[in-house]
Protein backbone atom coordinates (compact mmCIF):
# COMPACT_ATOMS: atom_id res chain seq x y z
CA UNK A 1 0.00 0.00 0.00
CA UNK A 2 1.19 3.72 -0.69
CA UNK A 3 2.71 5.42 1.88
CA UNK A 4 0.01 8.10 2.83
CA UNK A 5 0.18 11.36 3.75
CA UNK A 6 -2.95 12.17 6.60
CA UNK A 7 -4.14 15.46 8.12
CA UNK A 8 -5.83 14.35 11.80
CA UNK A 9 -8.03 17.59 12.97
CA UNK A 10 -8.80 16.88 16.66
CA UNK A 11 -5.66 15.23 17.19
CA UNK A 12 -5.58 16.04 20.61
CA UNK A 13 -8.31 14.33 21.54
CA UNK A 14 -9.72 10.59 22.33
CA UNK A 15 -10.16 9.56 18.64
CA UNK A 16 -8.19 11.86 16.98
CA UNK A 17 -4.92 10.76 19.25
CA UNK A 18 -5.67 6.66 18.25
CA UNK A 19 -5.78 7.08 14.96
CA UNK A 20 -2.27 9.70 15.00
CA UNK A 21 -0.55 6.99 16.73
CA UNK A 22 -2.25 4.07 14.46
CA UNK A 23 -1.20 5.42 10.78
CA UNK A 24 2.23 6.43 12.48
CA UNK A 25 3.37 3.26 13.64
CA UNK A 26 2.21 1.49 10.33
CA UNK A 27 4.21 4.17 8.43
CA UNK A 28 1.99 6.94 7.10
CA UNK A 29 2.72 10.42 7.28
CA UNK A 30 0.44 12.23 10.38
CA UNK A 31 0.19 15.84 11.59
CA UNK A 32 -2.45 17.12 13.79
CA UNK A 33 -4.88 20.30 13.85
CA UNK A 34 -6.44 21.13 17.19
CA UNK A 35 -7.04 24.23 18.90
CA UNK A 36 -6.86 22.54 22.19
CA UNK A 37 -10.08 24.21 23.99
CA UNK A 38 -11.10 24.18 27.44
CA UNK A 39 -14.32 21.48 26.98
CA UNK A 40 -12.71 18.99 29.37
CA UNK A 41 -9.44 19.69 31.02
CA UNK A 42 -7.22 20.42 28.53
CA UNK A 43 -4.47 18.82 30.39
CA UNK A 44 -4.93 15.44 28.94
CA UNK A 45 -5.19 17.28 25.85
CA UNK A 46 -1.65 18.20 26.39
CA UNK A 47 -0.97 14.94 27.35
CA UNK A 48 -1.92 13.10 24.75
CA UNK A 49 0.08 15.94 22.38
CA UNK A 50 3.00 14.85 24.25
CA UNK A 51 3.33 11.26 23.59
CA UNK A 52 2.05 11.66 20.25
CA UNK A 53 5.48 14.20 20.23
CA UNK A 54 6.96 11.25 21.40
CA UNK A 55 6.75 9.62 18.04
CA UNK A 56 7.94 13.16 16.28
CA UNK A 57 4.21 13.95 15.17
CA UNK A 58 3.16 17.51 15.43
CA UNK A 59 0.07 19.17 16.12
CA UNK A 60 -0.51 22.28 14.13
CA UNK A 61 -2.66 24.59 17.16
CA UNK A 62 -5.24 26.34 15.74
CA UNK A 63 -9.26 26.13 14.99
CA UNK A 64 -10.20 24.34 12.09
CA UNK A 65 -12.24 28.09 11.35
CA UNK A 66 -9.03 29.14 9.86
CA UNK A 67 -9.18 28.79 6.88
CA UNK A 68 -5.92 29.92 5.80
CA UNK A 69 -4.07 27.95 8.41
CA UNK A 70 -6.10 24.73 6.89
CA UNK A 71 -4.68 25.54 3.17
CA UNK A 72 -1.22 25.96 4.10
CA UNK A 73 -1.30 22.85 6.16
CA UNK A 74 -2.81 20.64 3.26
CA UNK A 75 -0.16 22.40 0.80
CA UNK A 76 2.82 22.68 3.12
CA UNK A 77 2.52 18.84 4.22
CA UNK A 78 1.67 17.87 0.60
CA UNK A 79 -1.71 16.09 2.29
CA UNK A 80 -3.22 13.34 0.62
CA UNK A 81 -5.87 12.24 3.25
CA UNK A 82 -8.07 14.33 5.60
CA UNK A 83 -9.35 12.80 8.19
CA UNK A 84 -11.72 15.08 10.21
CA UNK A 85 -12.38 14.53 13.74
CA UNK A 86 -12.54 17.96 15.50
CA UNK A 87 -16.11 18.77 16.77
CA UNK A 88 -17.56 20.03 20.14
CA UNK A 89 -18.81 17.11 21.34
CA UNK A 90 -21.65 15.68 24.08
CA UNK A 91 -25.06 15.42 23.56
CA UNK A 92 -25.97 17.34 26.83
CA UNK A 93 -23.97 19.94 26.58
CA UNK A 94 -25.62 20.98 23.23
CA UNK A 95 -28.29 22.46 25.34
CA UNK A 96 -26.50 24.21 27.57
CA UNK A 97 -24.03 25.63 24.60
CA UNK A 98 -25.54 25.58 21.17
CA UNK A 99 -23.04 28.10 19.33
CA UNK A 100 -20.30 26.17 20.71
CA UNK A 101 -21.73 23.45 18.12
CA UNK A 102 -22.35 26.26 15.89
CA UNK A 103 -19.22 27.49 15.48
CA UNK A 104 -17.28 24.36 15.54
CA UNK A 105 -19.65 21.70 13.58
CA UNK A 106 -21.38 23.92 11.46
CA UNK A 107 -18.56 27.15 10.68
CA UNK A 108 -16.04 24.24 11.01
CA UNK A 109 -16.89 22.18 9.06
CA UNK A 110 -18.03 24.58 6.31
CA UNK A 111 -14.57 25.65 6.45
CA UNK A 112 -13.38 21.66 6.31
CA UNK A 113 -15.26 21.19 2.72
CA UNK A 114 -13.60 24.65 1.43
CA UNK A 115 -10.42 23.26 2.06
CA UNK A 116 -11.29 19.87 0.71
CA UNK A 117 -13.17 22.24 -3.02
CA UNK A 118 -9.87 23.20 -3.69
CA UNK A 119 -8.45 19.41 -3.00
CA UNK A 120 -10.88 17.57 -4.80
CA UNK A 121 -8.79 14.53 -4.95
CA UNK A 122 -7.60 14.69 -1.28
CA UNK A 123 -10.66 12.20 0.12
CA UNK A 124 -12.04 13.69 3.67
CA UNK A 125 -13.51 10.80 6.07
CA UNK A 126 -14.76 12.81 8.62
CA UNK A 127 -16.92 11.91 12.50
CA UNK A 128 -20.63 11.61 12.21
CA UNK A 129 -22.08 10.02 15.31
CA UNK A 130 -24.78 7.55 16.32
CA UNK A 131 -26.76 10.89 17.68
CA UNK A 132 -28.36 11.21 14.35
CA UNK A 133 -30.76 8.58 14.71
CA UNK A 134 -32.33 10.77 17.17
CA UNK A 135 -35.94 9.64 18.19
CA UNK A 136 -36.03 6.52 15.74
CA UNK A 137 -37.35 3.52 17.47
CA UNK A 138 -36.19 0.95 14.59
CA UNK A 139 -33.60 -1.21 15.99
CA UNK A 140 -30.51 -2.00 14.83
CA UNK A 141 -29.90 1.35 13.36
CA UNK A 142 -29.26 1.02 9.69
CA UNK A 143 -27.60 3.68 7.46
CA UNK A 144 -30.83 2.74 5.49
CA UNK A 145 -33.42 4.08 8.02
CA UNK A 146 -34.38 8.18 7.53
CA UNK A 147 -32.36 10.29 10.15
CA UNK A 148 -35.11 13.29 10.45
CA UNK A 149 -35.85 13.29 14.16
CA UNK A 150 -33.15 14.87 15.90
CA UNK A 151 -33.19 14.72 19.53
CA UNK A 152 -30.56 17.01 20.32
CA UNK A 153 -28.87 19.95 18.71
CA UNK A 154 -25.56 18.34 18.19
CA UNK A 155 -27.56 15.23 16.50
CA UNK A 156 -28.56 18.11 14.18
CA UNK A 157 -25.13 19.12 13.73
CA UNK A 158 -24.05 15.68 12.76
CA UNK A 159 -26.62 15.16 10.27
CA UNK A 160 -26.67 18.67 8.52
CA UNK A 161 -22.43 17.85 8.10
CA UNK A 162 -23.81 14.52 6.23
CA UNK A 163 -26.21 16.53 3.77
CA UNK A 164 -22.71 18.87 3.37
CA UNK A 165 -20.63 16.57 2.81
CA UNK A 166 -22.81 14.49 0.16
CA UNK A 167 -23.85 18.05 -1.55
CA UNK A 168 -20.04 18.53 -1.84
CA UNK A 169 -19.66 15.31 -3.59
CA UNK A 170 -22.19 15.84 -5.70
CA UNK A 171 -20.73 19.50 -6.57
CA UNK A 172 -17.26 18.95 -6.79
CA UNK A 173 -16.47 15.47 -6.80
CA UNK A 174 -14.81 15.32 -3.41
CA UNK A 175 -14.69 11.77 -1.92
CA UNK A 176 -16.27 12.06 1.31
CA UNK A 177 -17.01 9.35 3.97
CA UNK A 178 -19.01 9.81 7.21
CA UNK A 179 -18.13 7.68 10.29
CA UNK A 180 -20.82 7.24 13.07
CA UNK A 181 -19.62 5.87 16.18
CA UNK A 182 -21.37 4.25 18.62
CA UNK A 183 -20.31 5.31 22.12
CA UNK A 184 -16.37 5.15 21.75
CA UNK A 185 -14.31 4.60 25.14
CA UNK A 186 -11.01 3.31 26.47
CA UNK A 187 -7.73 4.17 27.61
CA UNK A 188 -6.94 8.05 26.62
CA UNK A 189 -10.87 8.77 26.88
CA UNK A 190 -13.25 11.46 27.20
CA UNK A 191 -13.64 12.75 30.76
CA UNK A 192 -17.03 14.03 29.96
CA UNK A 193 -18.22 10.24 29.72
CA UNK A 194 -20.61 7.93 31.69
CA UNK A 195 -17.53 5.37 32.00
CA UNK A 196 -14.96 8.02 32.63
CA UNK A 197 -16.83 10.17 34.92
CA UNK A 198 -18.18 7.50 36.86
CA UNK A 199 -14.90 5.80 37.45
CA UNK A 200 -13.60 9.03 39.09
CA UNK A 201 -16.67 9.92 40.97
CA UNK A 202 -16.47 5.97 42.31
CA UNK A 203 -12.79 6.28 43.55
CA UNK A 204 -13.58 9.69 45.38
CA UNK A 205 -16.87 8.26 46.84
CA UNK A 206 -18.98 10.26 45.66
CA UNK A 207 -22.36 9.32 44.34
CA UNK A 208 -23.63 9.22 40.75
CA UNK A 209 -25.68 10.02 38.94
CA UNK A 210 -28.00 7.57 37.28
CA UNK A 211 -30.38 8.45 34.84
CA UNK A 212 -33.76 5.77 34.30
CA UNK A 213 -32.42 3.47 36.41
CA UNK A 214 -29.55 2.98 35.00
CA UNK A 215 -32.16 1.27 31.74
CA UNK A 216 -30.81 2.74 29.18
CA UNK A 217 -28.83 0.96 26.57
CA UNK A 218 -25.77 2.16 24.59
CA UNK A 219 -23.67 0.10 21.78
CA UNK A 220 -20.21 1.00 23.47
CA UNK A 221 -17.76 0.44 21.46
CA UNK A 222 -13.99 0.10 22.51
CA UNK A 223 -11.41 2.30 20.29
CA UNK A 224 -9.03 -0.09 18.78
CA UNK A 225 -12.14 -1.27 17.01
CA UNK A 226 -13.33 2.33 16.04
CA UNK A 227 -9.43 2.88 14.87
CA UNK A 228 -9.45 -0.09 12.16
CA UNK A 229 -13.07 0.45 11.03
CA UNK A 230 -11.81 4.25 10.50
CA UNK A 231 -8.70 3.72 8.92
CA UNK A 232 -10.31 1.20 6.66
CA UNK A 233 -12.50 3.50 6.02
CA UNK A 234 -9.58 5.68 4.93
CA UNK A 235 -8.11 3.14 3.11
CA UNK A 236 -11.17 2.99 1.34
CA UNK A 237 -11.88 6.01 0.56
CA UNK A 238 -15.31 5.59 -1.30
CA UNK A 239 -17.15 7.85 -3.25
CA UNK A 240 -19.92 8.80 -0.64
CA UNK A 241 -20.36 6.84 1.81
CA UNK A 242 -21.73 6.66 5.51
CA UNK A 243 -20.81 3.80 8.03
CA UNK A 244 -21.91 2.76 11.26
CA UNK A 245 -18.82 1.87 13.50
CA UNK A 246 -20.49 -0.42 16.49
CA UNK A 247 -20.14 -3.20 18.82
CA UNK A 248 -23.83 -4.33 17.41
CA UNK A 249 -24.36 -5.11 20.73
CA UNK A 250 -26.05 -3.14 23.04
CA UNK A 251 -25.34 -2.87 26.94
CA UNK A 252 -27.25 -1.56 29.85
CA UNK A 253 -26.09 1.24 31.46
CA UNK A 254 -26.32 -0.28 34.79
CA UNK A 255 -24.37 -3.54 33.69
CA UNK A 256 -21.49 -1.07 32.87
CA UNK A 257 -21.56 0.23 36.46
CA UNK A 258 -21.39 -3.21 37.76
CA UNK A 259 -18.27 -4.09 35.55
CA UNK A 260 -16.37 -0.71 36.84
CA UNK A 261 -17.48 -1.58 40.86
CA UNK A 262 -15.63 -4.91 39.96
CA UNK A 263 -12.63 -3.42 38.49
CA UNK A 264 -12.25 -0.71 41.24
CA UNK A 265 -13.62 -3.21 43.85
CA UNK A 266 -15.69 -0.20 45.51
CA UNK A 267 -19.67 -0.34 45.08
CA UNK A 268 -20.53 2.62 43.48
CA UNK A 269 -23.58 5.37 45.46
CA UNK A 270 -26.24 5.80 43.01
CA UNK A 271 -28.37 8.78 42.73
CA UNK A 272 -31.15 7.77 40.55
CA UNK A 273 -32.38 11.13 38.20
CA UNK A 274 -34.96 10.67 35.29
CA UNK A 275 -33.63 10.30 31.69
CA UNK A 276 -32.43 14.09 30.63
CA UNK A 277 -33.51 16.13 27.57
CA UNK A 278 -31.63 15.14 24.36
CA UNK A 279 -30.69 11.68 25.14
CA UNK A 280 -32.35 8.56 23.90
CA UNK A 281 -33.07 5.23 25.33
CA UNK A 282 -30.91 2.87 23.50
CA UNK A 283 -27.98 2.59 20.66
CA UNK A 284 -27.59 -0.54 18.71
CA UNK A 285 -25.90 -0.45 15.47
CA UNK A 286 -26.50 -2.67 12.19
CA UNK A 287 -23.03 -3.02 11.00
CA UNK A 288 -24.01 -5.55 8.11
CA UNK A 289 -22.33 -2.47 5.23
CA UNK A 290 -19.26 -1.99 7.48
CA UNK A 291 -18.88 -5.57 7.48
CA UNK A 292 -19.16 -5.71 4.02
CA UNK A 293 -17.02 -2.81 2.93
CA UNK A 294 -14.80 -2.35 5.16
CA UNK A 295 -14.27 -5.79 6.67
CA UNK A 296 -15.28 -4.23 10.37
CA UNK A 297 -15.49 -6.46 12.87
CA UNK A 298 -15.57 -5.48 16.40
CA UNK A 299 -14.16 -8.06 18.51
CA UNK A 300 -13.55 -6.06 22.13
CA UNK A 301 -16.38 -7.31 24.73
CA UNK A 302 -17.33 -4.28 27.12
CA UNK A 303 -15.68 -6.23 30.50
CA UNK A 304 -12.39 -6.51 28.74
CA UNK A 305 -13.02 -2.63 27.37
CA UNK A 306 -13.79 -1.35 30.86
CA UNK A 307 -10.33 -3.30 32.57
CA UNK A 308 -7.77 -1.99 29.84
CA UNK A 309 -9.54 1.45 30.63
CA UNK A 310 -9.52 1.07 34.40
CA UNK A 311 -5.96 -0.27 34.15
CA UNK A 312 -4.67 2.79 31.70
CA UNK A 313 -6.78 5.64 34.27
CA UNK A 314 -5.21 4.30 37.64
CA UNK A 315 -1.91 4.49 35.95
CA UNK A 316 -2.44 7.86 34.61
CA UNK A 317 -4.05 9.63 37.85
CA UNK A 318 -1.69 7.50 39.53
CA UNK A 319 -4.46 6.05 41.99
N1 LIG B 1 -16.24 9.46 21.44
C1 LIG B 1 -17.44 9.09 21.01
O1 LIG B 1 -18.10 8.24 21.61
C2 LIG B 1 -18.04 9.72 19.78
C3 LIG B 1 -19.30 9.26 19.36
C4 LIG B 1 -19.86 9.81 18.21
C5 LIG B 1 -19.18 10.78 17.51
N2 LIG B 1 -17.97 11.23 17.95
C6 LIG B 1 -17.29 12.26 17.16
O2 LIG B 1 -15.96 11.83 16.92
C7 LIG B 1 -15.08 12.95 16.89
C8 LIG B 1 -13.95 12.76 17.88
O3 LIG B 1 -14.53 12.62 19.18
P1 LIG B 1 -13.68 12.45 20.50
O4 LIG B 1 -14.45 11.57 21.40
O5 LIG B 1 -12.28 12.13 20.15
O6 LIG B 1 -13.80 13.93 21.09
P2 LIG B 1 -12.68 14.91 21.72
O7 LIG B 1 -13.45 16.08 22.27
O8 LIG B 1 -11.80 14.15 22.63
O9 LIG B 1 -11.82 15.36 20.45
C9 LIG B 1 -12.17 16.45 19.62
C10 LIG B 1 -10.96 17.36 19.50
O10 LIG B 1 -11.30 18.42 18.58
C11 LIG B 1 -10.75 19.62 19.07
N3 LIG B 1 -11.57 20.73 18.57
C12 LIG B 1 -12.86 21.02 18.91
N4 LIG B 1 -13.27 22.12 18.26
C13 LIG B 1 -12.24 22.52 17.49
C14 LIG B 1 -12.04 23.61 16.58
N5 LIG B 1 -13.01 24.50 16.35
N6 LIG B 1 -10.85 23.72 15.94
C15 LIG B 1 -9.85 22.83 16.18
N7 LIG B 1 -9.97 21.78 17.03
C16 LIG B 1 -11.15 21.65 17.68
C17 LIG B 1 -10.81 19.51 20.59
O11 LIG B 1 -9.84 20.32 21.21
C18 LIG B 1 -10.55 18.01 20.81
O12 LIG B 1 -9.19 17.75 21.08
C19 LIG B 1 -15.95 14.16 17.13
O13 LIG B 1 -16.35 14.69 15.89
C20 LIG B 1 -17.16 13.60 17.84
O14 LIG B 1 -18.30 14.41 17.67
C21 LIG B 1 -17.39 10.71 19.07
Amino acid sequence: MNKKRILITGAAGFIGFHMAKFFHQRGDFVLGFDNFNDYYDPRLKRARANELAKLDISIIEKDINDDLALHEAVNQHEITHLLHLAAQAGVRYSLENPQAYLHANMKGFLSILEVCRKQPKMPLIYASSSSVYGLNQKIPFSIEDRTDHQASFYGVTKKSNELMAQTYHHLYGISVTGLRFFTAYGPWGRPDMAYFSFTRAILDKRPIDVYNQGQMFRDFTYIDDIVKGTAAAVDQSYPCALFNLGNNQPEELSHLIELLEKELGIKAEKNFLPIQPGDVLSTFADIKESEEKLNFNPKTSLKEGVGHFIRWYKEYYKV
